[in-house]
């Protein structure tokens, strides 16, 4: 039996082991299984791997996408771009670590592309990027394979293009897809939003929330009832747990 899992701080509400499961069911594996290992630091991790000799692939959630890499043999080139890592495949003594948000966020983000290029014309859409954590850093790798210019939202000047104070109505003209990478709105706290002029939005924008739980997110509320396009992080979270196994099976 080998055995796969995520760590991370506060793992309860996770979705990880459904989608596992799933994806065990699909792929014909019976020899597997998934568990939540709770971590309370990241230097658990070697005793976590030492102490389940079937452990083959970890994920990584919040806090521990950065601070993991010090533990780590080797990263892929992605990961490396991005300095987060959130999948591990374990092959006996050796951990590699991998970013598959990117995959998941390249899926979450053609279909929207597809509409606002059309829209657009010859000229490229325009992105703001809200937050600047692990899944902003995904996020940009995407935008700028893309060559999408795009701006990013922070509470601190210095991590961000732009502070919140600074997302006026001119700028919500000018970027026609916004992506929401912080966890505000995310369950239990259902009825925060990032704060930014929603009366500017129009039925030409595209609002992706990488939270999915709640399915429809207060910040995805405002947009619909503004008349944008939007949607969760389901695509993603999807896509990088197919990425991750993909991953864990030497691919
Ligand atoms: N759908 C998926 O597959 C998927 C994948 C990855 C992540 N996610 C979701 O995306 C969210 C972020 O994940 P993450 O790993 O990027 O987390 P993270 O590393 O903690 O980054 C979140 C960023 O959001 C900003 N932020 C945090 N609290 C805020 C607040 N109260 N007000 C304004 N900004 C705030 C911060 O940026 P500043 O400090 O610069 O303000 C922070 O760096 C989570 O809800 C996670 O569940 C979903």
């Amino acid at each position: 039996m080998a055995r796969y899992g995520l760590i991370g701080r506060s793992l309860g509400h996770s979705r990880s082991p459904e989608l596992f499961a799933d994806l065990f069911a699909r792929e014909g594996v019976s020899d597997a299984r998934y568990d939540l290992f709770e971590l309370d630091a990241v230097d658990r991790l070697p005793a976590l791997i030492g102490a389940h000799p079937d452990l083959r692939g970890l994920n990584v959630t919040i806090p521990y996408k950065q601070t993991v890499i010090p533990f780590l043999h080797a990263l892929s080139t992605e990961a490396s771009a991005v300095g987060a890592v959130n999948s591990i495949r374990i092959t006996g003594d050796r951990w590699t670590g991998h970013n598959t948000d990117i995959d998941g966020f390249r899926a979450l983000l053609t279909p929207h592309l597809r509409t606002l290029t059309e829209q657009a014309g010859q000229v490229r859409p325009r992105a703001l990027v809200l937050g600047s954590g692990g899944s902003s850093r995904a996020v940009a790798y995407v935008l700028r394979e893309h060559g999408l210019r795009f701006r990013a939202v922070s509470r601190s000047r210095e991590r961000g293009d732009l502070t919140w104070g600074q997302v006026d109505r001119t700028v919500i003209g000018v970027c026609r897809l916004i992506i929401n990478t912080t966890p505000l709105g995310m369950w239990p706290e259902v009825h925060e939003a990032p704060a930014l002029p929603y009366d500017a939005l129009t039925e030409r924008h595209h609002l992706i929330d990488l939270v999915y739980n709640p399915e429809e997110t207060e910040f995805m509320r405002r947009g619909r009832d503004a008349g944008a396009v939007v949607e969760n992080g389901l695509v993603m979270l999807k896509r990088q747990a197919e990425a991750a196994w993909q991953f864990w099976m030497g691919g």
